[in-house]
């Protein structure tokens, strides 16, 4: 059955603060919102210590994957040899890292004053520009607490040099010669089998029992993960990557998600993504039983993460929801 109060056919251009969902109880005041904006003018518009919990996966500014941030471009290039010669991310360059901090570092500066004190920012971080992200953080007035691992089975990309070695106008004994010192040998890049994010911690007001007394922050609830539900909640969580990506290249799992927002932050809380792509914090969000407020500049991203939250608020309401 649909729900009335569920506004529905929102039109992000022009109903930007509109709440997509509101709906009656036992989700009195339960809302979901999706800023079709960039998220460093948007958050401008929160109030100071106004959400909980920071859960977000910025633009990994590996090769074009940066502030110009193109959906339809990256996924041409998730195929090789469709746009460029290389996949999306697989160019390196020192300048890479430098870019991401300069770009994070006003965000953390702003996730630092919307969060409550004593309240984590979970950040997802490519492997090798991690340290960047930790740093904007850290700056920002974060305490960085620990980097968990997100376990999965990737695919091994180290490219073989023996294609490169045949192309070169060289007599065929030397080519030989070089195929046979180089040995089989690629380049530097060992199978992914896990990325990386950063648990940093706005400092408390107080002790840790009064930071909780006051703005329900600072502690963990580690009585019933999702993931490894019979265990203590580590630092390395398995879980499979999406099989459906919703047109976003860099889609994250709900369940891990759901996982940390279980963990991280407590019921009714005010879960944040200031780069929320397909939506997938939103409906992890959702189905956990937080409030959501999500920014995405791309508009067709926006509308998907919109689409996928509502569904995900419809299925819950429905009277066949387990
Ligand atoms: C790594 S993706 C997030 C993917 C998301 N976790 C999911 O599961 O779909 C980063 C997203 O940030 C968006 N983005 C980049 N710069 C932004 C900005 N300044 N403000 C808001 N969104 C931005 C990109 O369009 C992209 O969709």
């Amino acid at each position: 059955m649909k729900n009335e109060n569920i506004t529905d056919d929102v039109d992000l251009s022009t109903a930007r603060q509109q709440k997509l969902f509101h709906s009656p109880p036992p989700y009195k005041d339960l809302t979901a919102i999706i800023e079709n904006e960039d998220c460093r003018i948007g958050m401008k518009q929160l109030e100071d210590n106004s959400v909980s919990l920071v859960l977000t996966d910025p633009p990994y500014f590996i090769d074009g994957m940066g502030d110009d941030w193109n959906s339809k471009k990256l996924d041409a290039r998730v195929k090789p040899g469709v746009i460029g010669s290389l996949p999306a991310g697989m160019k390196f360059s020192v300048e890479q890292g430098q870019e991401l901090q300069k770009f994070l570092s006003p965000v953390a500066e702003e996730w630092m004053r919307v969060i409550r004190p004593g309240g984590f920012c979970l950040v997802f971080s490519q492997n090798r520009l991690v340290h960047r992200t930790a740093i904007a953080l850290e700056d920002a007035g974060f305490e960085i607490r620990d980097v968990l691992i997100w376990r999965y089975e990737g695919q091994a990309k180290a490219f073989s040099q023996d294609h490169f070695i045949r192309k070169r106008k060289l007599p065929e004994e030397e080519k030989d010669r070089l195929l046979r010192k180089i040995g089989g040998r690629k380049t530097p890049q060992l199978k992914p089998q896990g990325e990386m994010i950063i648990l940093a911690q706005a400092p408390r007001d107080g002790t840790f029992v009064d930071n909780w007394d006051k703005w329900e922050t600072g502690l963990i609830d580690v009585d019933n993960p999702l993931i490894n539900a019979t265990q203590f909640p580590g630092t390395v969580i398995p879980a499979n990557k999406p099989k459906e990506r919703y047109g976003h290249i860099t889609a994250k799992p709900v369940d891990l998600l759901q996982h940390l927002i279980r963990i991280f932050s407590a019921p009714r809380a005010i879960v944040f993504d200031s780069f929320a792509g397909s939506g997938s914090t939103g409906v992890a969000a959702i189905l956990e039983g937080r409030d959501f407020i999500g920014y995405e500049i791309e508009s067709e991203m926006a509308n998907r993460a919109q689409e996928r939250i509502k569904a995900t608020f419809y299925e819950q309401q429905s009277p066949n929801a387990g």
